[in-house]
């Protein structure tokens, strides 16, 4: 295969209902992705989709709830056209077939659970596996449909763009597995990659998310904004074995509380309070900063979220999934506590689009978790992540639908060149590299920043990015290579972006500058081009 008309990179929540509705209004699509199909980031979501579908919600109070954790930075325009349209893309999955919890005493309704910074419950959810629901119902829709051709295990390693048009005409796709890199020309391209979060050593986020879409982009020409602004989740599991699994924020919507161990490892005093008013449901930020310094203060390895005190039935029936992965690690969390850290989450700054989710190179879209639409601002809100897969990836397709038309085929690209690359005898440089840059990411980056560390990470990311360079010029690629390579990128980006923020705000939350400036600007850095 050479040539198709769309060529969606990643099947996520993002690139299959993009690639859907595409193919349902009869347009042939490609659809790669480094792993199985249904890998990502989505197919591990819990919590849920956060729509106004309650008489007493409204439009307005999501649009506001948006605004206040996004901390001054999101774009309302970006904001309203999102929560507008949470019900009918609610509806749209439910229409192919996703089937989310009903309400206990009226099983026509959706049953809606409540997370941190929402004022009123809103989140859909499929018990506590939402992600599974919808990952699994549409690769098995894409899977089966005519119009889609699944390309399994390959991994985009670079986006092909006419310099001329600046339009993109492509991508080179390396097969993971038997090795090989292949031009594959398209009328338009989709990237729809997800976050960069395994930038980072503790991670909520499956191996692959590597910031590859934001890299590609970014190397494409198009610019890249709010990069300083990488979600920490407060709950990750504390355990040696299971240390990216999540415990849902919907634990504390329905009542969890956030706990100091006591000496002897019992629950001891609950701290939120102090922080915050809206204690375990205030906005993520401010549970993960107060985590971390309660952690730093006392020397801890971890704090407890408990829930004992819900009945053991409720606990069960609600929350399945990490009830049953508790067990298996040892702990009832209908008896005991869990411990818990705050772990990279999700990246909320990305490839700059506009509603239409057009990028600045043309033919180039970019949906889902790889994007910054202006939907969340310094911090994103909870359970808006899935929502604006489902909104931008509709946007994307629509702009598709009316506009493919007046774009004809595009001719063979340029093979991709191995003439001068031999096999890595040193694949130790790319394992350590990898280690390395996400250890001091960790120590340097993290939730709490000041401009020296900073400064120590930009240092090292240099050193590391030359390294990179010279081993990408001389060894013919691997996977491992591209991610590490495209993990370089992000990290340049994320602290060039935070040394650009002389305030603390949302997210970035520095020492050196503790207040929010009145200003509200977003940060954009410009592609390389
Ligand atoms: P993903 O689902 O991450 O998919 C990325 C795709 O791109 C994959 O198919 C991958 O193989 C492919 N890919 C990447 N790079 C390449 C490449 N170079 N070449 C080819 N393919 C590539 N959000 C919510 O709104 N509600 C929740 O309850 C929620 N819970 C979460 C729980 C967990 C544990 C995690 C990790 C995230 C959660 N989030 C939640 C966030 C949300 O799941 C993600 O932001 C969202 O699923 C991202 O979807 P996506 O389509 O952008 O990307
Ligand atoms: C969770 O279930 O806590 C994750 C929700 C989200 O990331 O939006």
């Amino acid at each position: 295969m050479k040539r198709t008309d769309v060529l969606v990179i990643g099947s996520g929540a993002g690139g299959l209902s993009c690639a859907l509705r595409l193919a349902q209004a009869g347009i042939a699509v490609t659809v790669v992705s480094k792993g199985p199909l249904s890998g990502g980031s989505t197919l591990w979501a819990q919590g849920g989709i956060s729509a106004v579908l309650d008489a007493e919600d409204s439009v307005e109070h999501h649009v506001h709830d948006t605004l206040v954790a996004g901390a001054g930075l999101c774009d309302e325009q970006a904001v309203r056209f999102t929560v507008e349209r949470g019900a009918s893309s609610v509806r749209w999955l439910i229409n192919q077939g996703v089937e989310f919890t009903r309400d206990e005493d009226d099983q026509r309704e959706l049953h809606l659970t409540r997370e941190g910074g929402h004022s009123h419950r809103r989140v859909v959810h499929a018990a506590d596996a939402t992600g599974r629901a919808v990952e699994t119902t549409l690769s098995s829709l894409a899977a089966a449909h005519p119009n889609i051709q699944a390309l399994e295990n390959t991994l985009a390693v670079d986006l092909i763009v006419d310099a001329g048009l600046k339009r993109v005409v492509g991508a080179y796709l390396l097969d993971v597995e038997a090795g090989g890199v292949r031009a594959v020309t398209a009328r338009a391209v989709v990237l729809a990659t997800g976050g960069a979060n395994q930038v980072y050593l503790y991670s909520s986020n499956p191996n692959g998310a590597s910031g590859d879409g934001i890299a590609m982009a970014w190397r494409a020409g198009c610019r890249i904004a709010n990069m300083e602004f990488m979600q920490f989740h407060p709950t990750c599991m504390f355990h040696p074995d299971a240390r990216n699994f999540l415990i849902s924020e919907a634990l504390r919507g329905e009542g969890a509380l956030l706990r100091l161990p006591n000496d002897d490892g019992s629950p001891g005093e609950r701290f939120m309070p102090r922080f915050d008013e809206r204690a375990e449901l205030a906005p993520r930020d401010i549970v993960a900063r107060a985590i971390d310094h309660e952690m730093k203060r006392l020397g801890l390895k971890h704090v407890l979220l408990d829930i004992t005190h819900k009945p053991a039935d409720f606990i069960r029936s609600h929350f399945p999934s990490i009830h049953a992965r508790c067990l298996e690690l040892g702990i009832d969390i209908t008896k005991e506590p869990i411990p818990v850290v705050p772990s990279a989450h999700f990246t909320c700054g990305g490839v700059l689009t506009d509603l239409r989710a057009r990028t600045d190179v043309a033919g180039l879209y970019a949906v889902g978790e790889v994007a910054c639409t202006g939907l969340h601002g310094a911090n994103r809100l909870a359970s808006n992540s899935l929502l604006e897969c489902l909104v931008f990836a509709q946007a994307a397709a629509e702009d598709l639908i009316a506009n493919l038309p007046g774009v004809p085929p595009q001719p063979d690209a340029a093979p991709w060149d191995e003439s001068r690359v031999t096999d890595s005898d040193e694949d130790v440089v790319v394992s350590h590299n990898w280690l390395e840059l996400r250890t001091f990411m960790w120590d340097y980056v993290g939730i709490v920043r000041t401009t020296k560390r900073l400064q120590r990470a930009q240092h090292r990311i240099d050193l590391l990015q030359q390294e990179i360079q010279e081993y990408y010029g001389n060894y013919r690629i691997s996977a491992d290579l591209i991610e590490l390579r495209n993990l370089v990128t992000v990290a340049d980006l994320i602290v060039r972006s935070a040394l650009s923020r002389p305030e603390s705000r949302g997210l970035h939350y520095t020492l050196d500058y503790p207040d929010t400036r009145t200003e509200s600007v977003i940060t954009v850095l410009p592609g390389r081009g």
